[in-house]
């Protein structure tokens, strides 16, 4: 049986008739047809189907759709501003952050939230964050590197503000 969805999604407000057992990942790929959130473990393990949901980083595999009911989600397809990558996913792109790239939506979003919470972190507070979030290529120091990259550039808008 299905009821009806309400809530916000990168700033528009949806309702979709969704099923009350239909988990957000699904909704957002399948229902909504925003394929950036990846599937990797769908346990809840790997970090790769992070959204914000009010603001806060979300594993997408382990929430039930119909449990945002009127909240706010954000997700990978969100950040880019104004067609202009932002400051993550320049870092990711200038420290080549990403080898194959799946589970990069995933970091960006789990480094989106981190920033937002703590704009200067130093590396363990970075590494702390991106702790949930797998990466079966890289070593992980180009990820940090990205998150680093990131801050800084944000930090030097706000100098110059
Ligand atoms: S797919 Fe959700 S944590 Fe791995
Ligand atoms: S870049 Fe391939 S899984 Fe992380």
């Amino acid at each position: 049986m299905k009821s009806l969805l309400s809530l916000t999604l990168n700033g528009r407000q949806r309702d979709d008739a969704v099923a009350g057992n239909l988990l957000l990942v699904d909704y957002l790929r399948e229902v909504v047809g925003l394929t950036g959130t990846k599937i990797g473990c769908d346990g809840g393990e790997c970090g790769l189907c992070t959204v914000l949901v009010d603001g806060k980083a979300q594993h997408s595999c382990l929430t039930l759709a119909a449990t945002c009911a009127g909240k706010s989600l954000e997700t990978i397809e969100a950040l880019a501003e104004g067609g202009r990558l932002n400051a993550i996913q320049r870092g990711f792109h200038e420290k080549l952050g990403a080898q194959c790239g799946f589970c990069t939506p995933g970091m960006v979003m789990a480094a989106e939230t981190l920033l937002r919470v703590n704009p200067d972190p130093d590396e363990a507070e970075i590494r702390n964050e991106m702790a949930s979030n797998i990466c079966r290529c890289t070593g992980y120091v180009k990820i940090i590197e990205a998150v680093q990259f990131a801050a800084a550039e944000l930090k030097s808008n706000r100098e110059a503000a």
